[in-house]
């Protein structure tokens, strides 16, 4: 095997700049699917049903294509949807917000689900609004459970935002890529591009698994 990295070393810096988009994409993406992910989770634990549904169609919807598609239909239909071509960066938010989105309100849905009934029944006993019940009783017990699921869905995302790519953002695939074509040689700096996805990988879990712990303390 003939590998020669060191012709590739000035590229180094422009490589890891990618970085720093690959964490924008996905930490703004997460947090509005996270938010809305809430969002549809309550609307499916909802006693009235058509906001359920609709919230059931979103995720079947968005969980039963590829994501690529949905990063392209957006980017690419913007301007017939919006009258206006929108940026990559920002349609690779968008389509990753939505997406992930589904992904989370099953999640969250899950975890409501799983507190204890009589956490609810107690909380309604003593005459707490439902409003009040689930933001500071209900909710705060189920993102304690399903923070490792949350968890994996980042780290998901992280991997995945690696799709960009075939939009034109500039983050840590397509930067390796180019330099692969200006040495005419792809091998050595998709290596590259892969040992710097799997250390992100390897620090979001650490940093999820610490922020676990400290979670469990209180129990
Ligand atoms: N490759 C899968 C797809 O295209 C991943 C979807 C994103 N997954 C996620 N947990 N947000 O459908």
């Amino acid at each position: 095997m003939e590998l020669d990295f060191g012709q590739i070393v000035p590229s180094i810096p422009y490589i890891l700049e990618g970085i720093l988009v690959t964490l924008r994409i996905v930490l703004i993406a997460g947090v509005l699917g996270f938010a809305f992910g809430i969002v549809l989770s309550l609307f499916k634990i909802s006693s009235f049903k058509p906001l359920g549904w609709l919230a059931d169609a979103y995720t079947s919807i968005f969980r039963g294509t590829p994501l690529v598609l949905q990063l392209m239909l957006i980017y690419f239909g913007s301007p017939q949807i919006l009258g206006f071509q929108i940026e990559p960066y920002t349609a690779a938010i968008i389509s990753f917000a939505l997406n992930s989105a589904a992904y989370i309100s099953e999640i969250i849905r899950a975890g409501i689900l799983a507190v204890d009934k009589g956490q609810r029944e107690a909380a309604l006993a003593l005459g707490v609004p439902y409003r009040q019940m689930m933001w500071d009783i209900i909710l705060p017990q189920a993102l304690k459970n399903i923070l490792p699921a949350l968890m994996n869905e980042f780290i998901t995302l992280t991997k995945e935002s690696a799709i960009v790519t075939t939009i034109g953002v500039m983050d840590i695939m397509r930067r390796s890529y180019q330099v692969g074509a200006q040495y005419y040689s792809y091998f050595e700096p998709l290596i590259v591009a892969g040992l710097i996805y799997y250390l992100m990988v390897i620090i979001l879990t650490f940093l999820g698994k610490l922020v676990e712990r400290r979670m469990r303390r209180g129990d």
